[in-house]
């Protein structure tokens, strides 16, 4: 193998690995499920979608061990609805047996609808979960119903969080996906609701990766809409990232309670600072959201591969990581899966 395919000597621990683009990769998503008990308007546009196959817990527990080996240090499980996955628990159990190649337990993070997480917060605490990460597009019980299309799951996901916060996962992070003309008009109700509940509010512009073809540029709220209309309420201070992969541009309300932040794919792209790579729920490598190409991990397994040549296959493909995305661009092609099957 060429010499920049192993790790990297000069990294801040020695134990991280640098992909071809210089940036250090430490994140893992793994997609346990591309299943989802919410039919989101923007997400699940078509209700049509391919569905997956999942591996065994015991299969994403291997390729797991085999990304910490060669330097990730944090792990969040995503899907579909991760929570859906009766064996959540075992699985996060399992994760929190592991060590980093630094020497530590792998931070641990889910995200999920919210929708099961009343009963599963404390579990989960008890079983090694560091955080979580609750998706809520709005704070009106009616316009959140009319994006999910589930009756009733704007109270679950309430109690979802109070459960969180009482479970001690901390921070609790809220993400809503904002569009214009669905839920737009919710940005300053969650800032009131940030201060109110103790939570970090996450705005995410709208990216195209919906199961249909719903995305247009004049959907997306941009970053700098939404520091305007908050400012306006409440003056609002920077805040420095707490990570060197952090995707959020932070913000503090100027009196100390609360803290929001804004995710800005669109018009802020920050893909020079990503230190992420995807394993859906069949078990193949994506480098970046908007891949379109897989590697084929779960295949490489069955056919009978090492751990050593696990390892070595997952080097080789971190280095094929893409520099960018194209969003907005002439000749933009949507990825090969849609957000629903490859998790957030
Ligand atoms: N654009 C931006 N964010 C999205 N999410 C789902 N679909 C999209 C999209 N098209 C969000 C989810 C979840 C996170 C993982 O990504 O709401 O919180």
């Amino acid at each position: 193998m060429a010499a920049n395919l192993h790790l990297d000597a000069d990294s801040p621990t020695a134990d991280l690995l640098r992909d071809s683009h210089g940036r250090w990769i430490t994140d893992l998503r793994v997609s346990i499920t591309d299943r989802c008990n919410y039919k989101c308007v923007y997400c699940r546009t078509g209700l049509h979608g391919a569905q997956y196959a999942e591996l065994s817990a015991q299969d994403y527990l291997r390729f797991i061990q085999s990304f910490l080996s060669v330097g990730i240090e944090k792990v969040r499980l995503t899907g579909g609805e991760p929570m859906l996955r009766r064996d959540l628990p075992q699985i996060v159990a399992g994760i929190h047996a592991m060590r980093t190649r630094a020497g530590h337990a792998p931070e641990i993070a889910v995200t999920t609808n919210g929708h099961l997480l009343e009963d599963l917060a404390q579990p989960l605490r008890d079983v090694g979960l560091s955080r979580v990460t609750i998706s809520m597009d709005a704070v009106d019980p009616a316009t959140f119903e009319r994006i999910t299309r589930v009756p009733g799951s704007f109270t679950s996901v309430l109690r979802g969080i109070e459960a969180a916060q009482r479970a001690g996962l901390d921070p609790v992070k809220i993400n809503c996906v904002l569009l214009r003309g669905f839920n737009e008009d919710q940005v300053e109700a969650f800032a009131h609701f940030s201060r109110e509940h103790g939570v970090v509010v996450r705005f995410i512009e709208f990216m195209p990766l919906e199961e249909d073809r719903l995305w247009t540029p004049e959907m997306v709220v941009p970053l700098t809409e939404i520091v305007e209309r908050i400012q306006r309420l409440y003056p609002l201070t920077v805040l420095a990232p707490t990570t060197a992969g952090e995707t959020a541009r932070r913000y503090g309300f100027a009196d100390g309670r609360g803290e929001i932040g804004i995710i800005a794919p669109v018009t802020q792209a920050f893909c020079g600072a990503c230190s992420r790579v995807r394993l859906t729920s069949d078990g193949k490598i994506r480098t970046c959201l908007f891949s379109h190409r897989e590697h084929d991990l779960a295949g490489l397994a069955r056919s009978g591969a090492s751990d050593e040549q696990l390892r070595q296959f997952l080097l080789q493909v971190i280095q094929t990581k893409e520099a960018r995305h194209h969003i907005g661009e002439p000749g933009f092609l949507k990825p090969s899966r849609s957000m629903v099957h490859i998790g957030g």
